[in-house]
């Protein structure tokens, strides 16, 4: 049985601006996530992740290569695929309960079975007594975990999460993955999960892509091997530490190969603001 859900097809994304000019976001990048398999692909900053999720989850399109789901292509969002953004994204004139439910509501669910779900996820991610609650009432660390709910509670087969985590403190963050890995064990879902982080993505992942500075192409495939259920004392074991200075070094090479291309070029590249982008960005998972 061929259990790839997601295959990543030499993907290449040049950006070119209203100027004319053109930027190399991704070169012929190539990974693999099987179903229910919790992935990481970690990079520098720049180095093209929020693309390549972008990517996925079709909100932008390739200039060459091709993503398939389930052995197709893809060519736009889907509901199949759910995405966690970098920056909070609740509405803001929706409290929790609300912000939850209101991609059932569009879907047409009725009110019964709607209640059901919302209740389960908000127990899940621990935030009983806070439905009525509204997003600048919460802390970081709560909104994204209402986000984190908000997405998964449509069931898409696929998450695709950008650097949830990026705004917490050290002590928040790692409370936040004991949780996701925890609502992940329970859900069974197949996770995408950018960051650069070197930690985090060997306390969460089977399998860690990590990515090279500009343009962003895979370096290597590890396999992380470390046991689950994970508890903060995986963070100490032999196996974590191996990895965490193996990839450490890795990233290092990167972040400094970055650093200098950015002191030759002296130039960042002028972003075209696409409407479409912006708009179904906007509006993703509630579609
Ligand atoms: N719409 C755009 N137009 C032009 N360039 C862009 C656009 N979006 C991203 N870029 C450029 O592409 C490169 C990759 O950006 P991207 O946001 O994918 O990186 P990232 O790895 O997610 O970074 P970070 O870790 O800081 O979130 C950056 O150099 C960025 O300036
Ligand atoms: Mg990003």
């Amino acid at each position: 049985m061929n259990d790839i859900k997601l295959e990543v097809n030499n993907i290449s994304k040049t950006y070119v601006s209203s100027k004319g000019e053109s930027f190399r976001a991704l070169k012929d990048v190539n990974l693999q996530v099987k179903d229910r398999e919790f992935v990481a692909l970690l990079g520098p900053s720049g180095c093209g992740k929020t693309t390549l999720l972008k990517l996925i989850a079709g909100l932008i399109e390739p200039s060459s290569g091709e993503i398939l789901l389930d052995g197709k292509k893809i060519r736009g969002p889907g509901a199949n695929r759910g995405m966690v953004f970098q920056k909070y994204s609740l509405f803001p004139w929706l409290n929790v309960w609300e912000n939850i439910e209101f991609g059932l509501r569009l879907n047409g669910m009725p009110k019964e079975k709607r209640y059901e779900l919302v209740e389960h996820y908000i127990r899940l991610i621990g935030l009983m007594g806070f439905e009525n609650a509204y997003p600048r009432e919460l802390s970081g660390g709560m909104q994204q975990r209402v986000a984190i709910a908000r997405t998964m509670v449509t069931n898409p087969e696929i998450l695709l999460m950008d650097e949830p985590f990026g705004a917490l403190d050290t002590q928040t963050r790692s409370l936040m993955q004991e949780l996701l890995l925890d609502v992940w064990e329970k859900d069974n879902k197949t996770v995408l999960f950018v960051t650069h982080d070197v930690e985090e993505a060997i306390f969460l992942a089977d399998t860690i892509y990590v990515s090279t500075a500009q343009p962003g192409t895979i370096k290597a495939k590890i396999d992380v091997r470390i046991p689950r259920p994970r508890t903060f004392e995986t963070k100490t074991s032999r196996r974590f530490l191996k990895l965490n200075k193996q990839l450490r070094e890795m990233i290092r090479e990167e972040s400094i190969k970055a650093i200098q291309s950015r002191k030759r070029s002296e130039k960042t590249p002028a972003r075209n603001l696409n409407v479409m982008e912006i708009f179904r960005t906007a509006i993703y998972n509630l579609i």
